[in-house]
């Protein structure tokens, strides 16, 4: 079997110590930046400064780490060109917030970034087939967006089958990410059904690794 490729999410990390939570994670092929407006989701993370500030992390440490964001906004259309001059490497939008994912996408690709879509619990799988052949990463949401440290729906692991043969047979190379409530219970079953990245914020940060290794303990148990 293939070993996942991981994304710590920062959502979960302590803010105080930003820099030293991302160093522990230099490790991970991604880093996973949640911004949330507080409308197309029910809370409000952050944005640009912390964007940047990571992205300047990234820089120093010569780390070849990808900067994935997840747009928990609605309309994204408006502020696809401010991420990118924030630093982002990968953009994913929703696709329950805009009625022009296709030129989201488009425009991802054209200022020369990695282009991701992704899908509420709720949504249709086949919200995301009109794109499928134009996105460079599809994320099935296993919890609802808005909040770290939820319980993993287990219809997920259905959703992320069905994706995985859609992009077997485009002979697609996008990335399958999966996030919300990924343990190391779960990410084996999770890689099994298809997926190639996994999102986790909790189980890398979590306090059960204080005095036990931290973050960089958290991230070895997920692979
Ligand atoms: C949820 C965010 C997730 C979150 C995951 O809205 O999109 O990326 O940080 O946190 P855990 O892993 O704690 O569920
Ligand atoms: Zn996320």
């Amino acid at each position: 079997p293939t070993l996942p490729k991981l994304a710590p999410s920062i959502l979960a990390c302590d803010f105080t110590r930003l820099g030293q939570e991302i160093g522990a994670v230099a490790s991970a092929e991604y880093l996973h930046i949640d911004v949330m407006d507080g409308l197309f989701v029910p809370n409000i993370s952050f944005g640009f400064p912390v964007l940047e500030a990571a992205r300047r992390v990234r820089d120093a440490s010569g780390s070849a780490q990808i900067l994935d964001v997840h747009l928990m906004i609605d309309r994204p259309e408006r502020y696809l060109e401010a991420f990118v001059k924030a630093g982002a490497d990968s953009l994913t939008v929703h696709v329950e917030s805009t009625p022009h994912l296709h030129r989201c996408v488009q425009t991802v690709r054209e200022l020369g970034r990695r282009a991701g879509v992704v899908l509420n619990p709720g949504t249709p799988l086949e919200a995301v087939r009109p794109v499928l052949d134009s996105v460079d990463l599809v994320l099935v949401m296993s919890v609802n967006p808005g909040f770290g440290g939820q319980r993993f729906l287990p219809q997920t692991y259905e959703r992320v089958r069905t994706v995985r043969r859609w992009l077997n047979e485009l002979g697609s190379e996008a990335e399958l990410q999966v996030d919300g409530g990924v343990t190391a219970e779960n990410a084996a079953g999770l890689v099994q059904a298809g997926a190639s990245v996994l999102v986790a914020g909790s189980s890398v940060y979590g306090p059960e690794w204080e005095g036990r290794g931290g973050a960089a303990a958290g991230l070895e148990r997920l692979r």
